[in-house]
């Protein structure tokens, strides 16, 4: 495992999209796990403005998103197909037949899933997969639990978790209370994991999953058995040890 440990959220965020970008360089076609929240913001804004510049060029990447809201079609500005068109695919010239993101909206859920993870399959699985962090330790929406989840699936979202995202809705009665997200397998399957962490609210849920025991108590945890992460924190969310 690399750690950067970087000085601010700017810093991170060059970091990680200069990680990103180096994929795209030498693999045109590379397939991208991507994230939504607020951390990967400053990553995409990043990408955006070095694609405007003519230094990256996305007409052959295929992206494969980690999760969606239940309930929320993609023209809903909540939804995570939204906000991924708002910060990254309509500032790009990524073929949007080459995005994926789990329809929150699908009738049957349970299909979709399978869907899901037979489309990752049949991608060959993510080269880069790019991870946010809960405060509860959460990858994706893998909440805590007593078993890591494996394919995609559908979770209920933590109280903690509905109101950590709760910020970006009208009301808290407005966020879903259900999500699809990948299960872990679908991530550990990546070639490389790509930790992106900013801030000093989420020091204890980095430290549990940089140091702490693997446990599904804290499922960002697993990361710790993968043979290539990358983790890129700012110092509030990396304190150096004393
Ligand atoms: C988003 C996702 C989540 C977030 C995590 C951190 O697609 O999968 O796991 O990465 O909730 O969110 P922020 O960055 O908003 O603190």
């Amino acid at each position: 495992m690399r750690i950067y440990r970087e000085k601010d959220y700017y810093s991170v965020s060059r970091r990680a999209a200069n990680i990103i970008s180096a994929y795209v360089i030498a693999k045109p076609d590379a397939v991208l796990g991507l994230a939504t929240g607020s951390t990967p913001i400053g990553t995409y804004k990043q990408l955006v403005e070095w694609y405007e510049k003519g230094d990256i060029d996305f007409s052959e990447t295929k992206t494969v998103n980690l999760d969606e809201y239940c309930g929320l079609t993609a023209e809903n500005v909540n939804s995570y197909h939204y906000f991924m068109k708002d910060n990254l695919f309509s500032h790009i010239n990524i073929d949007m037949e080459n995005t994926h993101v789990p329809d929150g909206s699908a009738d049957d859920i349970e299909k979709e899933c399978t869907r899901y993870d037979k489309l990752i399959d049949s991608l060959g699985g993510q080269d880069l997969q790019l991870l946010g962090l809960g405060h509860n330790g959460h990858i994706g929406f893998n909440e805590p639990s007593d078993s890591f989840p494996t394919g995609t699936h559908k979770v209920k979202l933590t109280e903690n978790t509905i109101e950590a995202n709760s910020r970006l809705f009208d009301n808290i009665d407005e966020v879903p209370r259900y999500a699809i997200t990948m299960g872990v397998r679908n991530i550990l399957t990546a070639r490389h994991i790509l930790l992106v962490v900013s801030g000093a609210d989420k020091a204890d849920a980095l430290r549990k999953t940089l140091y702490g025991p693997v446990t599904p108590q804290v499922p960002a945890s697993i990361l710790q058995l993968h043979p290539h992460v990358t983790v890129v924190a700012d110092e509030a969310a990396l304190p150096e040890e004393k």
